[in-house]
């Protein structure tokens, strides 16, 4: 059941008729009283015409004067000697002074009980010195209504129709134009939940309906997003361990059953295991790492970081790699300090993964790592004279496992984590990372971070 749709409607339509319903009553009443003064002034005038009639006529045409009020028009006659007996009746049944109808007086109501008629009447008296003296009674029935009248209540009975009908209409629109993107938006719930992302909600107002539809919209298209980029994280992984699993597999079982010429291709088999599973190693915890910093809560240690002293630990690191491929490894310092809030052994991390790819992807030339101050931030850059990267990959090696030429980077032991572990751990210390690149002549990553001001500590 649609039920926001009825108890809307319904307290809309209640609305209404507490509003309608004692108009009509309080209209209906005016009304009716308007209807009933007009009733008796119009009674007592025609009492008072026929008064003067009576008096005026000869006794055989009183007969006649009953005759044609009778059959003309819907009021009756009663006409009463100076005795006060009746001398000409209408059609008023057991007309009877005394009884039902008060000796004295000159108006009130009055009932027939034989076919249940109200009436209102009006006495007059009829002057004693003419020939017919005596009294004349008019009866009007109560629930006689004027042409004019009619016509007003028709119109107030129609107006009030029109109104119900409108007020009908009125919640009907409104009810549906409220309960419909409800319903539609809770479909799509139970649609997403039970995993259909395909959802799209029509946007058709900009209130808050509108915009909660957009809202889901947009949800969908974020879970959307979310479990691709899910699938394809998995698929990497297990694609990633495929083959140093394949190489282990292969060269344990060659081992295991002597499939090998010599003592030397024994020990080469052994040192590709070492290397493999040492690759493996690498792996598992360059991932653990990254899935560890894309959580809310990484630990950072934060302190005063210089960071010269982080790049040039960083460099030592990778000197000697460096030496052995002949390469230069060089460091500019700016003159004064370069303090920023960071951790100090994240900063440095961040350095090494820089260094060490420039070292694997550079054949000659030189490496050159620079620090400064500009404006109210500290600059890094880490650039070689190496391979580059081509306009078209730049995009995409910040991301998990991407490699611009797998095998090299593979052969070179890289996981294709590096840069995204550098990415994460930069934006989480408030830093950004820019990188430049010309194919076949070098590459240069630049780091941003906001300098310490004085009293950070
Ligand atoms: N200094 C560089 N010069 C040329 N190419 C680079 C450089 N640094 C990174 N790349 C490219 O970006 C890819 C991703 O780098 P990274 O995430 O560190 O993975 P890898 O483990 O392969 O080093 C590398 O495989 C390489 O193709
Ligand atoms: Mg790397």
């Amino acid at each position: 059941m649609n039920t926001i749709f009825f108890k809307l409607g319904g307290s809309i339509m209640a609305l209404f008729m507490i509003v309608l319903l004692p108009l009509g009553f309080v209209l209906n009443q005016i009304f009716t009283n308007f209807n009933y003064a007009h009733i008796q002034e119009e009674t007592e005038e025609r009492a008072s015409q026929y008064a003067v009639l009576l008096a005026g006529i000869d006794e055989s045409n009183i007969a006649l004067l009953v005759k044609s009020m009778a059959s003309e028009t819907v009021q009756e006659v009663v006409i009463l000697d100076e005795n006060g007996n009746v001398v000409g009746n209408s059609g008023i049944n057991e007309f009877a002074l005394g009884e039902r109808l008060p000796a004295q007086g000159t108006r009130g109501s009055f009932t027939d009980t034989v076919n249940g008629q109200d009436y209102f009447y009006s006495r007059k008296p009829v002057p004693s010195d003419s020939v017919n003296a005596g009294e004349i009674y008019i009866f009007s029935p109560s629930d006689l209504m004027g042409n004019s009248a009619v016509q007003v209540r028709n119109a107030l009975i129609l107006s009030g129709v029109g109104a119900l009908l409108l007020a009908f209409g009125f919640t009907f629109i409104v009810s549906k134009k409220l309960s419909d993107p409800l319903q539609a938006m809770e479909k799509a719930a139970r649609r997403m939940a039970r995993g259909d992302l395909e959802v799209e909600l029509p946007v058709t107002t900009r209130d808050e309906l509108g915009s909660l539809s957009n809202s889901m919209n947009e949800l969908a298209q974020e879970l959307k997003r979310y479990r691709s980029s899910r699938q394809e994280f998995f698929s990497n992984v297990s694609h990633e361990f495929r083959t140093p699993l394949s190489y282990l597999q292969g060269y344990s079982h060659a081992l295991k059953t002597g499939r090998y010429q010599n003592k030397v291709e024994k020990q080469q088999f052994i040192s590709i295991i070492h290397e493999e599973a040492q690759r493996m190693n690498r792996l598992v915890h360059d991932l653990f790492e990254l899935s560890r910093m894309e959580e809310e809560s990484f630990p950072l240690e934060l302190e005063l970081v210089q960071v010269e002293n982080a790049a040039q630990s960083a460099a030592a690191k990778v000197e000697a790699e460096a030496t052995k491929k002949g390469i230069a490894l060089r460091l500019e310092i700016e003159e004064g300090s370069q303090l920023i809030v960071a951790d100090g052994f994240r900063i440095e991390q961040i350095f090494t993964n820089l260094l060490k790819n420039a070292v694997s992807y550079t054949e000659k030339g030189h490496i050159l790592v620079k620090v400064c101050t500009e404006g109210e931030r500290v600059k890094a850059t880490v650039s070689d004279t190496g391979i580059g990267i081509v306009p078209e990959e730049l995009p995409y090696i910040f991301e998990r496992f991407y490699r611009v030429e797998k095998s090299r980077a593979r052969d070179l032991g890289g996981t294709g984590l590096g840069l995204a572990i550098v990415k994460q751990l930069t934006e989480l210390q408030y830093g950004t990372i820019h990188v430049e690149s010309r194919f076949g002549k070098g590459t240069t990553f630049t780091l941003s971070f906001p300098e310490a001001r004085e009293g950070d500590e």
